[in-house]
C-alpha cells in the first residue's frame, strides 16, 4: 500500500528518479502487475513549442506580431482564467485592454450555447453521429458555431471523443459520437470544421481516456461517500492508446481544432492535465497539434508541473471554484521570473492561444460577450462570483435563425429503424394512434425546470450536465404526432403516465389501434445524480419501468410500435422479438425538434437511413468493458485497467463470438438495396518515410523585467475585485506574494531533466505535422461498389467499408469508411470510399510508429458491420514500407 502511493505521487510529477527507476518498465506493456506495480506514465520534456507551418502560418505571423509587443503580466493574463463566475462565461482569462484584446470567451456546450436565452439545441454528438452523414455532422459545427459567435463567445467546449464509449453505461458518452474511433473521428473532424467556419474556436475534448464519471474527481467522488484522495486512472496500454483513444484526436488535431480540453481522470497514474507523455509526447509531438491545452474546470493540480507537461490555459483559473487564489495568475509571473517556467514556454502558450484567435478570424476589436451565465435577467452583476458591479449583462440577443429547421432534419435523419416487420412503418393515415408513455410528452414543470436537465421528466430529448443547454422550445411527440392525427383525421389518444395501468390497458386492447409507446433511458455528468445515477447509468434498462410498459402494451395489442430516447444502447432481449412489437426506432437525443423528427420518420416524409452508432447487445456482459463502481486501491487512486485493450464494443463482441439483438451500423429503410460490383483500386502511394530531423529552438517573444517591483497591482484606486485572478503580484517578496509555504524548491527537486531546455528537439517518426506523420493521411486504395435501390421508394443508404487487417490482436473488422447515398427507386449510385495509410496500419510499440503488417487485409462493404456483403482482398497490391 505504501507503495502505491508513493508510485502514484511521483509519476504525476514524473520525475528524475522514477524515470530511472522505471527506465525497463514499457509503456506498451498493455498489462500491468496489481500488486505493486501500478500503470506508469513516462516522462517526456521539454514541452514542444508551436511551429509555423501548414495553413496556420499565414496567422502564426499575426500572431508572433501581437505577441511580441506583450508584457509578461499581459502574457500570463491571457493563459490564466479570472476565476469562477468572475466574468459572464464559464470561463474567461483576463484581457490586454492595452491593445484592445478583450477578455477571451468560453462556453459550453457541445450541444448548443449554455446558460443562455434564445439558442437552439441541437441533438447530441451521438445522434448526429447516426446520420453517417459527414454534411449534417458540418452543418450542425456550423450552425452551433454561428449561435456561439453571435453571443460573443470565442471557444465552443465541444466537441467530445473521450469519453468515446468504452462503457455503454458511460454518463457522457451521448456527448461523443460512437465507440468507433473512425465514426468518431469523422465526427470531430466536420464539427471542428463547422465551428470554426463559423468564426469560433473549437474545443476537443476531453483528452484523453476520461471513460466514466465515478470517481473522475477525488472531490466529487468523497460527496458520493468514496473515500479516496486521487482521481481514478484510467490505465491504457500504447497500442489501445494510439488505435483508438487518441485516433479521434488525430482527425480533430488534423482539421485544425484550435483548442484541446485535458481531462480530470489520470492516464496511467499521472492527471491528464500535467501527463508530459500524453501532452506534451503524444499530443503535441506525435500528433503535431499546435493549438493550446486548457484544462478542464479544476483539473489543474499544479503550477509549474502542468505548464512543463505542456498545459497552456487554466479553466476557470482558480484552484478551486471561487479560492481566490490560482496554480497560475501571480504564482505564473513568479515561476518565470524565478526561472522555473522558461519565458520560451509562457510564449508559448501565448502563441498557441492567439494563432488559433486570428485563425478563425477573431480579431482585436470583438463586440461584446451580450450575455451572462449567472443569470436570465437584463440586470445583474458583472461578476458573479461575489455579485459585484450590477449592470445590464444580458441583451437577450435571439441567435437561432432557422437552425429548427436543420435540427428537425438531423432528428429524422440519424432515428434508426431497428425492426419494421410487415412493412408497418411508415404509417399511412392509420385509424386511431394510442401514444403511451411519459417520453412522449412534456416535463409539466416545462422543458428547462431542472437545472442543467438534471431530473428525466417528460420526453428526454438531451442528456444533463454541462454538455447541454436550454430549450427555446420542446416539441414533445405527443404534440406532433397529434397534430399529425388531425391533419390525417385519425383518433388520436395519448396516455403519458407510465403506470396508468388500467387506462393504458383499456385504450392499447380497443380494436384498431396502433399503439406507439415512448420510453428513455437517461445519463449526464457527474455533479448531478438523477434516480441514484451519479453520472453513469446504474444499469442498461430502460427507466420508469419502460421494459414492462412496452411488454405490458405489446401483450395487448398486436401493433406496438416502439420509440427509444436514450443516451446509448439498453438492453431489449426482454421483447424486442416479439411479434406484436412490430416497429422499434432509436431516436437517440434530438434536440429542441424531437416530436417533429420522429413525426417524420414514423410517417414516411423522411425515408429512415441512419445506424445505430453502437451496438445492442443482449447482455451487460457482452461489451467487454464497464464503469469501475467501487474504488480499488484503498483510499488512492481507482485503477480502471482498460486490459479490453481496442475491442470495445462490436469489436469485443465479434472478438468472443457474441450474436449482438442490432448490431454496430445496422439500420433499416422503408425501401431495400442490393450491393454489387466491388472494386479496389491502388493509387500507387509512395513509401511512408519516418519523419527525421530536429525542430528548430524554442523561439522567445519579447522581453521582461526581472525586477518584482514592476509586476505589482497598478495602484491603489486598481478596481480589484474579490475572488478574482490576477497576474499581478501583491508583494516585492516573491515567497509572499506566492503565498505557498513550500515556495522555493530549487528546480532540481522541482522539475524533470529537460523541462526547462529550449534547443533543438528531434522530431518523431511518426509525427511531422498536424494530425501526425503527413504521408499517414495519403490515400492508398479506392473503393467502390454500386448500390442500387431494389425497393419501390426512394430513400437513402449508407454503405460501409470496413478493414480487417488480419493480425491475431487485430478486431475481425473495423469501418474505414461510409458514405450517406440518397438513390431513388430503381436507381443506382456509386459508394466511394479511400483507405488512407492510417486505416490499414497497426501502432508498433517497438518502433514507435505505425506499419503496415504483412497479415493478409480484407476489405469489406456491406450495410453494417455483421452485413458484410461484398468482399475483396489488398493482398499483393499493398506497397509496404
Ligand atoms: C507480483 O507481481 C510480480 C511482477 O508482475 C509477479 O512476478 C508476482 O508473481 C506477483 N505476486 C503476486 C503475489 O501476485
Ligand atoms: C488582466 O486582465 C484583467 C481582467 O480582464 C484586466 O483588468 C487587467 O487590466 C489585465 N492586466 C493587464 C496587465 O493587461
Ligand atoms: C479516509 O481515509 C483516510 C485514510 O485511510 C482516513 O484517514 C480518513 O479518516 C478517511 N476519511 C473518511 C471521511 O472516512
Ligand atoms: C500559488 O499556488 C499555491 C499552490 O501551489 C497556492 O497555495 C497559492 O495560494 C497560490 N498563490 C496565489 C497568489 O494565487
Ligand atoms: C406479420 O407477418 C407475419 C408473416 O409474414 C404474420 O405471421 C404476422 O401475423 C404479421 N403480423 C401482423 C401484425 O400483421
Ligand atoms: C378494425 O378492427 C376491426 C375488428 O378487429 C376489423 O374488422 C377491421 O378490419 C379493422 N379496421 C382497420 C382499418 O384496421
Ligand atoms: C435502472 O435504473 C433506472 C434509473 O435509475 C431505474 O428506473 C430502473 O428501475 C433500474 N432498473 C433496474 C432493473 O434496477
Ligand atoms: C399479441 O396480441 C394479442 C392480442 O391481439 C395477444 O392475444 C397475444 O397474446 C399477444 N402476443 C404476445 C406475444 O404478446
Ligand atoms: C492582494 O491585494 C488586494 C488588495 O490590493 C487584496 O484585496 C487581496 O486579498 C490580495 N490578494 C491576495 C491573493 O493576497
Ligand atoms: C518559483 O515560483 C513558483 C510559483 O510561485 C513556485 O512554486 C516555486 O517554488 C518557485 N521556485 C523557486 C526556485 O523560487
Amino acid at each position: 500500500m505504501k507503495l502505491h502511493v508513493l508510485v502514484v505521487v511521483v509519476a504525476a510529477w514524473a520525475t528524475r528518479a522514477f524515470a530511472s527507476r522505471l527506465q525497463g518498465r514499457q509503456y506498451n506493456s498493455g498489462t500491468w502487475g496489481s500488486n505493486g506495480t501500478l500503470a506508469y506514465s513516462p516522462p517526456f520534456y521539454p514541452s514542444p513549442w508551436m511551429t509555423s507551418t501548414g495553413e496556420w502560418a499565414d496567422v502564426y505571423a499575426q500572431a508572433k506580431d501581437f505577441v511580441s509587443q506583450l508584457t509578461l503580466l499581459e502574457k500570463v493574463n491571457i493563459t490564466t482564467g479570472v476565476g469562477w463566475a468572475s466574468e459572464r462565461c464559464v470561463g474567461n482569462v483576463g484581457s490586454v485592454p492595452r491593445l484592445g484584446l478583450r477578455s477571451l470567451c468560453l462556453q459550453d456546450s457541445p450541444v448548443g450555447i449554455r446558460f443562455t436565452d434564445y439558442n437552439s439545441v441541437f441533438s447530441s454528438g451521438q445522434t448526429v453521429a447516426a446520420t453517417f452523414d459527414r454534411n449534417l455532422m458540418y452543418a450542425r459545427g456550423y450552425a452551433m458555431g454561428k449561435e456561439m459567435k453571435d453571443k460573443g463567445i470565442t471557444v465552443q467546449l465541444g466537441p467530445v471523443a473521450g469519453p468515446i464509449g468504452r462503457a455503454p453505461a458511460g454518463g457522457r458518452n451521448w456527448e461523443g459520437f460512437s465507440p468507433d474511433p473512425y465514426l468518431t473521428g469523422i465526427g470531430m473532424a466536420e464539427s471542428i470544421k463547422g465551428i470554426q467556419d463559423a468564426g469560433v474556436i473549437a474545443c476537443a475534448k476531453h483528452f484523453v481516456a476520461n471513460e466514466q464519471e465515478r470517481f473522475r474527481q477525488a472531490p466529487e467522488a468523497n460527496g458520493y461517500g468514496f473515500n479516496i484522495s486521487e482521481s481514478l486512472s484510467s490505465n491504457v496500454d500504447d497500442v489501445t492508446m494510439h488505435e483508438l483513444y487518441m485516433w479521434p484526436f488525430a482527425d480533430a488535431v488534423k482539421a485544425g481544432v484550435g483548442s484541446i480540453m485535458c481531462s480530470y481522470n489520470q492516464i496511467n497514474n499521472s492527471y491528464g492535465c500535467q501527463n508530459s507523455k500524453m501532452l506534451n509526447n503524444l499530443l503535441k509531438n506525435e500528433l503535431g497539434f499546435q493549438g493550446f491545452v486548457m484544462s478542464d474546470w479544476q483539473a489543474q493540480h499544479t503550477g509549474v508541473a502542468s505548464a512543463a507537461a505542456g498545459l497552456d490555459m487554466t479553466m476557470p483559473g482558480d484552484t478551486s471554484f471561487n479560492t481566490g487564489v490560482s496554480y497560475w495568475g501571480a504564482n505564473l509571473t513568479l515561476a518565470v521570473l524565478n526561472g522555473t517556467v522558461s519565458a520560451a514556454r509562457l510564449d508559448d502558450m501565448v502563441m498557441r492561444i492567439m494563432t488559433p484567435y486570428f485563425y478563425v478570424g477573431l480579431t482585436l476589436d470583438e463586440p461584446e460577450i451580450n450575455f451572462s451565465s449567472w443569470t436570465l435577467d437584463t440586470i445583474g452583476p458583472l461578476h458573479a462570483s461575489v455579485g459585484a458591479n450590477i449592470q445590464e449583462v444580458n441583451y437577450h440577443v435571439d441567435v437561432r435563425r432557422d437552425h429548427n429547421v436543420l435540427i428537425r432534419n438531423i432528428g429524422a435523419r440519424a432515428t434508426v429503424l431497428l425492426k419494421n416487420s410487415n412493412n408497418t412503418l411508415p404509417l399511412e393515415s392509420p385509424k386511431f394512434v394510442a401514444v403511451i408513455g411519459e417520453d412522449a410528452g412534456p416535463n409539466p414543470l416545462g422543458p428547462n425546470s431542472c437545472p442543467d436537465r438534471g431530473c428525466d421528466k417528460g420526453t428526454l430529448a438531451s442528456g444533463w450536465g454541462s454538455g447541454s443547454s436550454d430549450f427555446p422550445f420542446l416539441v414533445t411527440p405527443d404534440s406532433a404526432l397529434q397534430a399529425q392525427a388531425l391533419a390525417d383525421n385519425t383518433r388520436y389518444e395519448s396516455i403519458l403516465d407510465n403506470y396508468a395501468t388500467s387506462k393504458i390497458t383499456s385504450l392499447v386492447s380497443q380494436a384498431n389501434a396502433t399503439a406507439i409507446v415512448f420510453v428513455n433511458a437517461d445519463s449526464g455528468e457527474g455533479y448531478l445524480n438523477v434516480d441514484g445515477n451519479e453520472g453513469d447509468r446504474n444499469n442498461l434498462t430502460l427507466w420508469h419501468s419502460g421494459d414492462e410498459l412496452i411488454m405490458n402494451v405489446s401483450a395487448l395489442c398486436p401493433n406496438t410500435i416502439v420509440v427509444i430516447h436514450s443516451t446509448g444502447p439498453t438492453l431489449v432481449g426482454g421483447w424486442y422479438d416479439s411479434p406484436n412489437v412490430t416497429a422499434i426506432l432509436w431516436a437517440g437525443l434530438p434536440g429542441e425538434e424531437s416530436g417533429n423528427s420522429i413525426t417524420d420518420v414514423l410517417y414516411g416524409k423522411v425515408n429512415p437511413a441512419a445506424r445505430t452508432p453502437f451496438t445492442w447487445a443482449s447482455t451487460r456482459a457482452s461489451y467487454g468493458a464497464d464503469v469501475l463502481y467501487e474504488p480499488n486501491n484503498g483510499n488512492a487512486a481507482p485503477q480502471d485497467d482498460f486490459t479490453e485493450g481496442v475491442f470495445i464494443d462490436y469489436r469485443a463482441l465479434d472478438r468472443t463470438n457474441t450474436t449482438p439483438i442490432y448490431e454496430f451500423g445496422f439500420g433499416l429503410s422503408y425501401t431495400t438495396f442490393s450491393y454489387s460490383n466491388l472494386v479496389i483500386t491502388s493509387t500507387g502511394a509512395g513509401n511512408y518515410n519516418p519523419t527525421t530531423g530536429f525542430t528548430q529552438p524554442a523561439p522567445t517573444f519579447g522581453d521582461h523585467s526581472t525586477n518584482l517591483a514592476s509586476y505589482q497591482f497598478p495602484n491603489s484606486k486598481f478596481p480589484y475585485i474579490k475572488e478574482y485572478i490576477y497576474p499581478y503580484l501583491n508583494s516585492t517578496d516573491a515567497e509572499t506574494a506566492s503565498m505557498d509555504p513550500n515556495y522555493g524548491e530549487t528546480v532540481e527537486q522541482f522539475l524533470p531533466p529537460n523541462a526547462l531546455s529550449t534547443n533543438p528537439q528531434p522530431l518523431l517518426a511518426a509525427g511531422g505535422a498536424p494530425g501526425g506523420n503527413p504521408a499517414l493521411w495519403d490515400v492508398m486504395y479506392t473503393v467502390t461498389a454500386t448500390i442500387t435501390n431494389t425497393g419501390d421508394r426512394n430513400g437513402e443508404e449508407v454503405p460501409q467499408l470496413y478493414v480487417s487487417l488480419g493480425g491475431p490482436n487485430d478486431p475481425l473488422v473495423m469501418l474505414r469508411g461510409f458514405e450517406r447515398l440518397s438513390i431513388d427507386a430503381g436507381g443506382s449510385a456509386t459508394f466511394t470510399a479511400s483507405l488512407l495509410r492510417r486505416d490499414i496500419s497497426n501502432w508498433d510499440t517497438v518502433q514507435q510508429n505505425w506499419v503496415i503488417t504483412n497479415y493478409p487485409k480484407t476489405v469489406y462493404v456491406g450495410s453494417s458491420s455483421r452485413k458484410l456483403l461484398l468482399s475483396g482482398t489488398l493482398d499483393g497490391i499493398i506497397i509496404r514500407h
